[in-house]
């Protein structure tokens, strides 16, 4: 299912006064498929009729990406951006805008990270994944680290763009918290850095999503300090084995316990015997040594039974490795190798929580989730997430946040995309049970976790501000406004556009 049309063609003509033909693959192109179907995460949107781009541009430097959306301006296409290709809902490499042929720009050649040990700070490009980033900077020094996410295949790209949440965010905030300048290429082609772009487009592009306000290169990011031990744990326990009461006391103090200490919860349905349960397993990174760690939990979470042999002191980049679960195990070197993270079907959602759920509640979601195979995970807000105004950045999730609850529906080959429909029906009963837990007014979610259930923008050019607040308040709540006039302001006729990016809003005076 690819689109094509005189515009594509005339759109490829363009290019090729400035790109050589070695980056550019068309559906004619032995490679096509291989460089499309290369970080595709989600196997729903790897189909024979997922509506495919007319081209594919690899680009080798910056000018490569001014020319093609020079050109995708010109001949009107829908110009789509790829970084790492996690996108829950496939944005980054599919369209469902039938009536306008798109260009995948495919930004996985970019990916170069240069730290700066004298200024503790670096420039990212977007093609670089988190564990290519964590490792270039822990290779300069042990004393430095940048709160990534917990998956280390994920593109530097996108999750900057959305805010970016891990093991270091309660200690450091958000990925995005510590960007200090980007560079950008704007819809007339232009590369903007802070100064050049202003701090309205400056404060848009850390965390309101990508694919809506340009195409950012680079980050220079601020570097963090990291001590050069720190301890890692992972405990399950079942049902049986108080599983209910763990989720409980976590939910009242994983927030507010001293900020050196990340611990979320992974909560699966199991076989025990004859019998299934829930798994809780309790996931966590102290920025410190195991004897201090003990401590800590002993006096705020003893009934987690934490013992010595259950903690692993290491460098923060082997917590990186052993964080990013599919990578546990191996050496460091694993963060540059590239691997994919394994790739099946998926539908996710995401809710915020600001009052802990009642015990008793808990053995009604237990229920839920085994009779509809669903994975809970949960990440701790609180900390420097808590110190950071809701207005700082396009993530407003901040302060009375308890935690965010990842639902996660995956299945794999075996069920294939038959299965979607049955897998998709069973995620949203759990979320619609869930809405007496949850945030409401509006009921919050991640923009990273991409969700179009939320709400979409309808047709290519139809994007409404008005239609569209009924899930970008659910995103950014009161920053959704200031998004949408920075848009009026840098792309008002709407050019980087999705199923879900901000829709411009101009002001008429
Ligand atoms: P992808 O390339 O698909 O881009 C995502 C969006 O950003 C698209 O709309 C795309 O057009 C746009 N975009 C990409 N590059 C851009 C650029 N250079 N300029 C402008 N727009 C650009 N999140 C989190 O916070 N913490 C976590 O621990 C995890 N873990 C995780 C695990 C797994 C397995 C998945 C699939 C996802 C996550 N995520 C996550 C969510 C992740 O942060 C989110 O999907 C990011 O947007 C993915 O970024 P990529 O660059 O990989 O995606």
């Amino acid at each position: 299912c690819f689109f094509t049309s005189t515009s594509s063609n005339e759109f490829l003509d363009c290019i090729s006064q400035t790109i050589s033909s070695d980056v550019v693959f068309t559906p004619n192109d032995t490679s096509y498929s291989t460089v499309l179907q290369s970080t595709i995460q989600n196997l729903r949107f790897d189909t024979p009729t997922t509506p495919k781009p007319s081209a594919i541009i690899t680009p080798l430097s910056y000018s490569h990406v001014q020319s093609t959306l020079i050109c995708g301006f010109e001949f009107g296409l829908n110009v789509r951006v790829r970084s790492g290709g996690h996108d829950y809902e496939g944005l980054s490499y599919t369209s469902s805008y039938h009536s306008t042929p798109f260009i995948l720009l495919d930004l996985n050649l970019l990916r170069s990270v240069t730290v700066d040990p004298d200024t503790n700070t670096a420039w990212v490009e977007s093609g670089a994944t988190l564990g290519e980033l964590a490792y270039w900077v822990a290779r300069k020094s042990n004393l430095l680290g940048f709160p990534t996410g917990e998956c280390t295949s994920v593109g530097v790209g996108g999750q900057l763009s959305g805010g970016g949440f891990g093991t270091l965010a309660r200690k450091y905030g958000l990925s995005a918290d510590n960007v200090i300048d980007a560079l950008v290429v704007d819809v007339k082609g232009r590369i903007l850095d802070r100064d050049r772009m202003g701090e309205d487009l400056f404060w848009a592009i850390r965390g309101g999503g990508g694919g809506s306000f340009g195409v950012v290169l680079s980050w220079r990011i601020s570097l963090v300090y990291v001590p050069p031990v720190v301890t890692v744990f992972s405990v399950s326990k079942s049902l049986d084995q108080s599983g209910t009461g763990i989720v409980n006391k976590w939910q009242n103090i994983a927030h507010n316990i001293t900020e050196d200490l990340f611990m979320n919860l992974l909560i699966t349905p199991a076989v025990q015997g004859q019998n299934s349960t829930m798994l809780v397993t309790v996931n966590s990174l102290f920025l410190g040594t195991a004897d201090e760690l003990i401590n800590v939990i002993s006096d705020e979470f003893p009934e987690l039974g934490l013992q010595e042999n259950d903690c692993m002191e290491m460098s923060w980049i082997e917590s990186v490795v052993y964080h990013s679960l599919y990578l546990r195990g191996q050496s460091i070197e694993a963060l540059i190798e590239r691997q994919p993270w394994p790739k099946d079907y998926y539908k996710f959602k995401s809710d915020y929580i600001k009052k802990p759920i009642p015990e008793e509640a808990l053995a009604n979601i237990w229920k839920w989730c085994l009779q509809e195979n669903l994975i809970l995970a949960m990440e701790p807000h609180g900390g420097k997430m808590s110190a950071i105004n809701e207005t700082a950045t396009p993530y407003p999730h901040r302060e009375g946040n308890l935690y965010i609850i990842q639902y996660i529906m995956r299945w794999g080959t075996d069920e294939g995309l038959n299965a979607t429909e049955t897998h998709v029906a069973s995620i949203r009963r759990v979320y619609e049970k869930m809405t007496p837990y949850v945030s409401k007014k509006p009921r919050e979610a991640y923009v990273n976790f991409r969700d179009l259930d939320l709400g979409t923008n309808g047709n290519a050019s139809g994007t409404s501000y008005v239609q569209a607040l009924r899930w970008g308040r659910r995103y950014f709540k009161g920053n959704f406004e200031k998004l949408a006039l920075v848009k009026g302001m840098v792309d008002p006729t709407n050019f980087f556009r999705n199923e879900q990016s901000i829709p411009p809003l101009v002001l008429s005076h």
